[in-house]
């Protein structure tokens, strides 16, 4: 266990260059660019471009987390939802957490379960995808029931989730997975599909403040 750890800890120095964080390092990442020209909805299940990582995330989603990703988004008139970061489990319908795009729109749409069958809600925030085809670092930090926004490293807004976000207690059984690209809705788990790119995903079990934002920010700029 110590061993995983450290190996860890390095990897995550290693991937922010020589610069030691002064806080714990993300449980979990995904330090490359994967692009996503897919776009086809849930049309063509053959056609997905998606990434699920088969490596569990043992995180409790009550408590505080953070979520950061570079993207970029292809498509502005887009018919389709398109989801860029979900976390799921094959213990609920849909994604317990996920942020998304709603058709022709460029504000983020974040949705999260209460329980195993029931929707939590979903809220248009005014966060918006600068683009078509700008990258840009996207931050959120969940305290409680209040969800931060961050863009390019600054505190943008923040919204209040209605309740709390599903968590199945035990993760071994209940594979908590970081989803980029699609997500998983009414049991369904190929919709949305991203059009762009994500990279360097980091997702931490703390709320980082905005001075940590922004140093995750500034490790990650140029790639
Ligand atoms: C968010 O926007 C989408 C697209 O316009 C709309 O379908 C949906 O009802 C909105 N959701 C909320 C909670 O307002």
């Amino acid at each position: 266990m110590i061993a995983i750890v450290s190996a860890v800890f390095l990897a995550s120095v290693l991937i922010h260059g020589t610069i030691a964080q002064s806080y714990p390092p993300p449980i979990w990442y995904f330090p490359f660019r994967v692009t996503l020209a897919n776009g086809q909805g849930n049309a063509d299940p053959s056609r997905t471009t998606s990434f699920a990582d088969n490596v569990f995330v043992d995180i409790d989603l009550t408590q505080p987390f953070s979520l950061m990703s570079w993207i970029s988004v292809s498509d502005i008139g887009s018919t389709f939802w398109r989801a860029a970061l979900s976390i799921e489990s094959p213990d609920a319908t849909s994604a317990l957490f996920r942020i998304a795009l709603p058709p022709n729109q460029m504000n983020f749409n974040v949705a999260w379960m209460q329980s195993a069958q029931n929707r939590g809600g979903a809220i248009n925030t005014t966060v918006v995808a600068p683009g078509p085809n700008v990258q840009f670092h996207l931050a959120m930090v969940k305290d409680g029931n209040a969800i931060a926004f961050y863009m390019n490293g600054a505190r943008t807004s923040s919204i209040s989730l209605s309740s709390q976000i599903f968590n199945p207690a035990n993760f071994v059984a209940s594979q908590k997975q970081v989803v980029l690209g699609r997500t998983r809705l009414d049991g369904n788990t190929d919709r949305s599909q991203w059009n762009g790119i994500l990279r360097d995903v980091y997702l931490f079990d703390f709320a980082l403040d905005d001075a940590e934002v922004e140093e995750e920010y500034q490790a990650t700029l140029l790639e």
